[in-house]
């Protein structure tokens, strides 16, 4: 069904036609169409533009219509090329079921305030499905994280052994993350839960609408304040990409780090036969490709936050076909970011720990010389020189091919002539992990504390 050619004297070239349709793409929008459609009809109602009885007529067709697109939201698929996009769709269903009235529907309407109501309705519903995604991701690195509360690993600093941690604490640093993520995601929803509807084109609707009753009914927190904006608005779409942008990154971290710790070199984990692949060439292999696909999944949805940012910087006020090109971005990347959302639970549940290669790992590669030198503050030293001493026993167990608990007392003297036998005890991989219990440090009692309240926090979500 054509919106418009009154004033054309011949139809659209086809070429034309396949630049400019969207109903390929935005066919996604059809439930919040006839959401949005609903609403209009029961505002233009209230402004006197329709009787009950048409109102009623008309919301008995959307209804059925809302049924239709909820149980095959690809129906309007089979019409493409028939229809220039979703609003035309909606529209012609509308007048093959109730006629003429259909008609009336788009009464000091554009689809221009249309679409910018649909693609608010369509990212509201879509945070909210991906707000619970995260949360799932986030319960399940804190199971993981209770699960191996005693494993110790290496923490690194450019990616060289820098000090033991917990794997606890890892696993809650990206917890961490995640929850900024969440509070970033929440926020968006907030700004964006207003109502461009009643906007008309550019101008606002020439009908007496009850713009605040009806972004009420559509359950926005408030209408626009200004039409020529509301149009062309589509920050909330590009700060939805933005705060998943980040979010992608942050899993794309996890996936490396993941990638890294299922190697052969590191092994600290095994990953799930399930969540893996082989290769078609050499039969023993076993390929992290989920944890590599969290990463590299990252690229495609920070790109599709370069991707509207572009669109929209050169625009005038105020709507131009251009936000066309806002749709399918936002739909690539909130599929793909679920994808990987929902693989993260999978991911933990099939992860075999393998906690005697963590913990030599983690007493490898002389990461308890920091232990040394803070030993040696205890014993007076500065931490200047002790930093020094400790570097130099560092280097004659390198030369002995010892680690430093294994010097001897008088090798130790050589360098750091403060040292008594209970520097052993205080250099001792449970006591370097003992004195970092301080709020947000990877001691034992502080990551229990720190499970206890990440616990509590995922529970009021
Ligand atoms: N398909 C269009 C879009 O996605 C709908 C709005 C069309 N408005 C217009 N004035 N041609 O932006």
């Amino acid at each position: 069904m054509a919106l418009w050619g009154g004033r054309f004297s011949g139809g659209p070239d086809p070429l034309f036609r396949e630049l400019n349709d969207s109903l390929p793409f935005d066919y996604q929008l059809a439930r919040e169409d006839v959401e949005g459609s609903i609403a209009q009809a029961r505002a233009i109602h209230r402004a006197g533009v329709l009787t009950k009885d048409e109102l009623a007529a008309l919301l008995a067709a959307l209804d059925e219509l809302l049924t239709e697109v909820s149980a095959n939201p690809r129906a309007p698929l089979a019409e493409a090329g028939q229809h220039e996009d979703i609003h035309s769709w909606v529209e012609s269903r509308l007048v093959a079921r109730v006629g003429q009235l259909g008609k009336k529907l788009h009464t000091g309407r554009s689809r221009n305030d249309q679409v910018a109501t649909d693609l608010r309705l369509w990212t509201r519903r879509a945070i909210d499905h991906r707000l619970a995604e995260l949360l799932d991701a986030r319960k399940a690195l804190v199971a993981f994280a209770q699960q191996h509360h005693d494993v110790i690993l290496p923490g690194y600093t450019h990616l060289q052994r820098a000090q033991p941690v917990l794997l606890a604490h890892w696993a809650l640093a990206y917890n961490e993350m995640l929850a900024r993520d969440h509070a970033r995601l929440t926020d968006a929803r907030a700004r964006l839960n207003v109502s461009p509807l009643g906007s008309g084109a550019l101008a606002g609707s020439a009908y007496p609408i009850d713009r605040e009753l009806l972004a009420k009914d559509m359950g926005f927190a408030s209408a626009s304040r200004n039409s020529l904006d509301a149009v062309s608005d589509r920050d909330f779409a590009l700060e939805t990409l933005a705060s998943l942008s980040i979010l992608a990154m942050h899993l794309s971290r996890l996936g490396e780090d993941l990638v890294l710790y299922t190697s052969q070199e590191f092994a600290f984990f095994d990953p799930d036969d399930a969540f893996s692949s082989g290769s078609s060439l050499m039969p023993q292999k076993k390929n992290p490709d989920a944890a590599e696909l969290l990463r590299g999944k990252s690229g495609r949805i920070i790109a599709s936050f370069t991707s509207l940012i572009t669109t929209l910087k050169g625009l005038p006020l105020a709507y131009n076909k251009d936000l066309q090109e806002d749709k399918e971005p936002l739909f690539d990347a909130m599929k793909h970011i679920s994808l990987m959302l929902r693989s993260v639970p999978r991911i933990f549940a099939g992860l075999s720990v393998r906690k005697d290669t963590c913990l030599r790992a983690a007493q490898g590669g002389y990461s308890n010389a920091t232990d040394l030198a803070d030993y040696l503050v205890g014993k007076g030293v500065p931490f200047r020189d002790a930093h020094e001493q400790a570097g130099k026993c560092v280097r004659l167990g390198l030369e002995r091919s010892k680690p430093l608990e294994d010097l001897t007392l008088t090798e130790l003297r050589q360098h750091a002539p403060a040292c008594d036998q209970d520097v052993y005890n205080r250099i001792s991989i449970t006591q370097g992990l003992a004195s970092r219990n301080l709020l947000g440090g990877t001691g034992p009692i502080a990551v229990k504390a720190a499970l206890e309240a990440a616990h509590k926090e995922l529970q009021q979500l």
